[in-house]
Formats: C-alpha cells, structure tokens, sequence
C-alpha cells in the first residue's frame, strides 16, 4: 500500500488565523489525514508556523517584543488553537528550526553549484532614520495603480497589485514613518527559475488529474511571462536564515537572509525532520518520506492550500526542489481553494470583521465548526459564511439528523430493553434495503474521500445518516414494541449498529462526535467498514452500550442574532 504524506500550507506566525484561513488549507488537509489513516494507510501530515518575513518583524515590533520571542509565543498560541480545532498534524514544526535553517542553506548551495543562482546588484530603499534597508511590508506609501495610500512595498492591499518597494509613490517607512529615504545598491541572489521553464511546462503538463483551478493558475503565471521572471531569494534583514552556500560563508552576503518564502515551503521537509527528532528517530525516518533514494517511492505526496499559494508551490519550490539535482520527493497532487468569506465581504483581521478561530472555541464545540466549514468548503468557487446558513446546517444536518438518530435509538433501547444490545433475530428486507442503499452511497464517499473532492463526500455522509432516519422512520420500533417485541428488538439491534457505523464514517470531518459515539457504544477502536454486512453486525446481542450526552445542541435564533452583532466588526 502506498503511503501519503500530507502537508498543509503553513500559517504565518504574526496573528491568530480566521476561519477562512482554516477551512483554506489546514481543515481539508486535516479530513483527508484522518480518512486515510481510517483506512489503514501510513500517514505523515505535516504543519508548522511560517516565521520569518516582514510580517513577523512588524508583529513583534507592534507588540512590543523580541521577534524570536514573539514568534515563540505566537508558536504556543497556534498551537494550542490547532490541538482545539483537532487538526492531527503528526508535527506542527517551526520553520525558524535549526533544521530549517540547514536545510535552507543546503537547497541554496546546491542551486548554487547547478549555476542556477546569480549575483545581482540592485536598487532598494534605505531609510536614513531607521539605519536599514526597507524591504516588502517595511515600506509603505500610494499605490501607483489605484491611488491607495497605504500600500505596501510588496503588495498593494487595496487592488491586489504585487509591487516593488521603489514602485511607491511618497513612499514612508513603516518602522518609524519616516520619508527621509534614499535609493541604495546592495547585492542579492536571484533564483534563475526562467532557466527551467521548459522542465516545469512539462511537469505540470504531466499532471492531468488536478485540479482545474490548481493547473490554471499555474498555467497563467507560467506564461505571462513575468511569473516566471528569476526572483530575488534574500533581503537585507535581521530576522531569516543567514544566507550562506550550504556550510560555507558566502562572500558579500553577510548579514543578509534568505526571502520568507524561499525557506518557507523548505519547511514541510524540515518538520517531517523535526517529527524525527522529537521522537527520538534518526534520519532515516523522515528521509522515507521525502527521498525517493531512502524509500520514498511508494510516497503520495499531496500538498494543501489556497489559491494565492499555488504560484510558489507549482513554480518556485518545484524550481528549487528540481534545481538542487539530488533526489527530493517532488508534490503528486495539489489541492487548491478558493475564498471563503464573511457575511457579504471580506474577513478582516485589521477591522475585526469574521469569526478568529481562538474566538470560535469560546463560542461552540470545534465539530461545528469543522461540520460547516468542510461541507462549505471553497472546492469550485468562493464560498460565505452566512449566521443563518450556519445555524441551519448545524440545527438540521447535526441536531436533527445525525444527533436525534443517535439520540432516540439508545434511549428507546435503554427504556425498553436496557442498555445492551437486544436480539431479535435475523434482519428482514427493510435492513437489506438501507443496507444496500449504504453500501452504493458508501462507495460514492469512498470514491469522493480519494479524490478529496470535501463537498460531494459530506452530502454523500448527510445522504447516508438520512437513510438510517428514514429506515427507523417506517420500521417503527416504538409502535411495533407493542404488538412485535422481536421485531422491535432487531430494528433496534440494527439501528445501534447504524448509529456505531455513522461514527466511524464522520471520523474525518466530527471526530469529538465520533470519538463519544464510540466509547458509549463500547467499541473505540472500531475500524472502517471494508465489509459492510459484517460491520452492521458488529455489536452483537448481549453488548452493552451508554446513552451519550446531548451530542449536539441546536443553536437558538437569539444565540444567532448575538453572534452575529457580535462579530460584524468595527
Ligand atoms: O500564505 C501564507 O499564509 C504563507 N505563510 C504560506 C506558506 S506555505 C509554504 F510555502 F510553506
Ligand atoms: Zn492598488
């Protein structure tokens, strides 16, 4: 069997992340782990916190820290907030390790020694005051496209144009605000990625099942000509991997850094070398992973994140992982997202706008969240979040349906034949039916789980607990009970094994639900249901079983209304 390793685009360290930034990479990535380890596949599934870059720079300055300390609080703070949400990264690493750092260096010497790095002189911005060069985030001024006026030097916010920091008009620093600047030269690498258009054309060529939005925006920059443009992989900052060619000072780089996003995705490889060493394994153990010369050929490698992403993960990593000439796993799959947004606009971290997600573990249980969000997910188009489709979803799908299932039959068992599961005798037709209405329903889950195609997989899970409702619905065990207690009896035989199926199958998107349902069915470690008839006889008569505590409660329209004020920002 192959195995999967899994990596989900790692969050920047400098604030707490909204649900649009959850349900945009780390959630689906976080599904399809657990659905492939419910099957039995190996799985390494990997995150970690994206430090360096101005934007963690700014954040720590803005509160007032060193920004390694910062950072280190910022770690435990999304940390904690990943472990609330259940995301069951095998390591949720750093990428200001000592791995990364080495690892890092080692790409750069080697795209180095393949000529595909050049030394260039260039033009930036030196603020006089502040005693530095101001690259990206650390230069703002009017944006020369659309007159915005807070801009910044590597992206205008307003109208989404990438910049240059020397593209501004009046251009200030964002450190002290002063405009007492001065264009200076200074030298950096460059990462001469025009080099390999033809071998990435091909590659991604070669890739025929992703996804359409994956390959189109890849696709687009590939051939705009300025995509592939080579890019400038180092700043003059304190905060970075030190540039150096692998173990070795590199001259004329001194104090300078690598780019954020040239060490970032060197990141995924650095945890799995983290996860390593936090277990006390060595090298050989992450290298399975991610060397096809250490046993990574039997590896599915598929990357999660959203659609501003791709360009670095189809072309500028791909170029790096390529051009370093040694034996790196190169990504299989990657599954992209759209936006979702937040009642009519736009979550907004500056204005307060949206749901955080430290927020929405004070307000209700992680399974809500993650039961809407996944069967919202921004798969084909952007997506919103609506306080009123939120509360239905979760008064319908997770109240009614699956909860009330769940809810009745344990209780009526436990009224009327106590809290083991009763005989009753063989089933009947009634139980073949919904059996074999399972079983096609079932098999188009499987096949949507494989694809990662979220959407279609929870409507094919809603599709399957309303089929056990509507068996339970016309088999009548209450009725029956009177005038047939055998029959009644096996109804309810039947409906515990449902109710123990269902658990396992909502793994993926409700564990907290799944891992309840379970222990008070007695059977934790119940596995995926490979022979369908077997697994809906799996609780036997004679075994106990609790009836769970309400498993999910309806929110109220007054709750809605106060949310909803709540989170509407300023
Ligand atoms: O967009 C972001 O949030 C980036 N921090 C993602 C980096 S993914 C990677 F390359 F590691
Ligand atoms: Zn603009």
């Amino acid at each position: 069997m192959t195995r999967t390793l899994i990596t989900s685009a790692i969050p920047y360290i400098n604030g707490i992340k909204h649900l649009g930034n959850l349900i945009g990479s780390q959630l689906p990535a976080d599904a399809f782990a657990r659905y492939k380890r419910a099957r039995g596949g190996e799985v390494m599934f990997i995150c970690a916190t994206d430090e360096h870059g101005t934007p963690a720079e700014l954040a720590a300055a803005k509160a007032g820290k060193p920004v390694a300390e910062f950072c280190a609080e910022m770690w435990e703070v999304q940390k904690r907030l990943s472990d609330g949400f259940r995301l069951s990264f095998d390591h949720f690493g750093r990428s200001s390790s000592e791995r990364n750092r080495a690892l890092t260096q080692h790409f750069a010497g080697q795209l180095a020694d393949n000529d595909l790095i050049a030394e260039v002189d260039e033009k930036q911005i030196y603020s006089k005051a502040d005693g530095r060069f101001l690259p990206d985030r650390y230069i703002e001024g009017t944006c020369p496209n659309c007159g915005y006026e807070a801009a910044r030097g590597d992206q205008c916010e307003n109208c989404t144009k990438q910049l240059d920091p020397t593209d501004l008009i009046n251009p200030r620093s964002a450190v002290s605000g002063s405009t007492d600047l001065e264009v200076r030269e200074t030298r950096h690498l460059y990462l001469r990625q025009s080099k390999m258009r033809a071998k990435l054309n091909d590659w991604i060529d070669s890739k025929k099942d992703w996804p359409i939005l994956t390959t189109s925006i890849a696709k687009k920059w590939l051939n705009d000509g300025d995509g592939l443009r080579d890019r400038g992989i180092t700043r003059d900052l304190d905060w970075g991997v030190p540039v150096k060619r692998g173990d070795e000072d590199w001259p004329g780089m001194e104090g300078k850094v690598f780019y954020v996003w040239f060490d970032a995705p060197i990141e995924y490889i650095a945890a799995t070398a983290e996860w390593a060493d936090a277990q006390g394994l060595d090298d050989s153990a992450w290298q399975r992973w991610w060397r096809t010369d250490k046993g990574a050929d039997d590896v599915r490698y598929v990357q999660f994140m959203g659609k501003d992403n791709v360009p670095f993960h189809t072309l500028s990593f791909p170029a790096t992982i390529m051009g370093s000439n040694e034996p790196w796993k190169l990504v299989d799959y990657i599954k992209s997202f759209n936006y979702l947004n937040y009642d009519g606009g736009q979550f907004s971290t500056s204005q307060g706008r949206g749901v955080f997600m430290d927020q929405a573990l004070e307000i209700l249980p992680s399974d809500y969240w993650r039961w809407w969000l996944l069967s919202h997910v921004p798969e084909n188009s952007d997506s919103e979040f609506t306080w009123e489709n939120f509360q239905a979803s979760i008064n319908k799908d997770l109240a009614d349906v699956l909860g009330n299932f769940v809810s009745r039959v344990t209780k009526f068992c436990r009224a009327k034949f106590g809290e083991q599961v009763p005989d009753g005798g063989a089933y009947g037709d009634a139980e073949a039916a919904v059996t074999d209405e399972i079983a096609t329903r079932l098999k188009a889950f499987e096949g949507q789980m494989e694809a990662i195609e979220l959407r279609k997989a929870t409507s094919e899970l809603r599709a399957i607990w309303v089929a056990g409702n509507e068996y339970l619905q016309s088999a009548e065990p209450w009725a029956k009970f009177k005038t047939d207690p055998e029959q009644a009896a096996a109804t309810i035989r039947f409906a515990l094994n449902l109710i123990r199926l269902y658990a396992v199958l909502s793994g993926p998107f409700i564990p907290d639900a799944t891992a309840t349902i379970l222990s008070a069915m007695g059977d934790e470690g119940a596995a995926w249901p490979n022979d369908l008839d077997a697994a809906l006889s799996a609780l036997a008569p004679g075994h106990g079983f609790s009836v769970p505590e309400v498993l999910f409660a309806k929110i109220t329209d007054d709750a809605r209304a106060q949310m909803e004020a709540r989170f509407a920002g300023a």
